[in-house]
C-alpha cells in the first residue's frame, strides 16, 4: 500500500492529465493507483461527450420512462437499452425476468416494452423488499442492507399507474426463497440489478440451464467501481467462452447465451 498521500498526488495528476488530454500518462497513472491499492479493476471516469441518443425522441419509450424515471436508481441510457433489448427480442420465446426491482423503475420498463411486443409473456419482478442479501468479501461498498426504502405496494402502484398488467412481483431472495415460484420454462431475457458478487452468482447459476440460445443476460452493475464484485463475475463468465459478451460503456454488461457447439 502506498501513503495516501501520494495517492491523491497520483489521483490530482491524473486528473490534469486528463482535462490536458494527456491519455497515454492517464492510463499510466490509472494503472499505477490501481495496482498499489492491490484493486483488480481499474475504473476511469469516461468522458462525455456528444452522442447519439435515440430515446431522445422516441414517444412510446418516453411516455413510461417520464413515470418510471423517478423510480430507478438507473440513468436513461441504460433504460433505454433494456426497453430495446425487449423490442429486439420479439421472436424469441420465453418469460423475462428481472432480479433488483427496488422501487420498480427499470421492472416497468421492461414490463411496458413486454406488453408492446409480447402481450402474452408474463415478466417476473423478483426482490426482499428489503434491502441487498448475499454481500461478502468481493464486493467493494455494499455490506447488506441496501435499497431497503421500498415495498410492494410501491412498485404495484407504479404498475397500475402505467396500466401494466403482465407483471408478478415476487418477494424474498433468488433463487434461495423463491425459485420454486417461477413457473418452468424458456426465459428470454434477465435482468440482473443486485449489486453484489454472491447474489448475482446464484442467480445466474439458477437461471442458467432456463436461457434458451440467443437469449440475454443484463448485469446493470458491470461497469462500476461500486458494484467490484460484479464486475469480477461476469469476467470469470466471459472466460467460460459459453456466452457472447457485449461490454456497453454505459454500465451495462450484455451476454447472449451461444448456441450449442455442434460437435
Ligand atoms: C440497486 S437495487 C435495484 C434498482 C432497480 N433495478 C432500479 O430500477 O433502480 C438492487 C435491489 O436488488 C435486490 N436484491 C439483491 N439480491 C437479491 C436477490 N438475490 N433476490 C431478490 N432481490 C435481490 C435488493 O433488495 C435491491 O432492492
Amino acid at each position: 500500500m502506498i501513503h495516501p498521500t501520494i495517492r491523491r498526488v497520483v489521483r490530482r495528476i491524473r486528473q490534469l492529465a486528463k482535462r490536458a488530454g494527456h491519455w497515454r500518462l492517464r492510463w499510466v497513472l490509472t494503472n499505477f493507483d490501481a495496482q498499489h491499492q492491490g484493486v483488480e479493476y481499474a475504473y476511469e471516469t469516461i468522458t462525455r461527450h456528444r452522442a447519439y441518443a435515440p430515446w431522445a425522441n422516441d414517444k412510446d419509450f418516453f411516455a413510461v420512462y417520464k413515470i418510471a424515471r423517478l423510480h430507478t436508481l438507473v440513468g436513461v441510457e441504460r433504460c433505454y437499452e433494456l426497453w430495446d433489448l425487449i423490442h429486439n427480442l420479439s421472436s424469441l420465446k420465453g418469460a423475462v425476468i428481472e432480479v433488483g426491482v427496488w422501487r420498480g423503475g427499470t421492472g416497468a420498463i421492461l414490463a411496458s416494452a413486454l406488453a408492446r411486443t409480447r402481450p402474452t409473456e408474463t415478466i417476473y419482478l423478483c426482490d426482499t423488499f428489503r434491502g441487498v442479501p448475499k454481500a461478502g468479501r468481493h464486493d467493494s461498498l455494499y455490506r447488506g442492507g441496501e435499497h431497503s426504502d421500498t415495498s410492494i405496494a410501491h412498485v404495484s402502484g407504479l404498475l397500475k399507474s402505467l396500466s401494466v398488467s403482465n407483471a408478478v412481483l415476487v418477494e424474498g431472495v433468488l433463487p434461495d426463497q423463491t425459485g420454486s415460484q417461477i413457473p418452468p420454462g424458456p426465459i428470454s431475457l434477465c435482468h440482473i440489478d443486485v449489486d453484489v458478487y454472491e447474489s448475482a452468482r446464484d442467480i445466474v447459476a439458477w437461471v442458467d440451464d432456463r436461457v434458451p440460445p440467443g437469449g440475454i443476460l443484463v448485469f446493470d452493475d458491470y461497469g462500476f467501481s461500486s458494484c467490484v464484485g460484479v464486475t469480477r463475475l461476469v469476467n470469470e463468465i466471459r472466460e467460460t467462452g459459453r456466452w457472447f459478451s457485449i461490454y456497453n460503456l454505459n454500465g451495462h454488461a450484455v451476454l447472449i447465451k451461444r448456441p450449442p457447439d455442434p460437435g
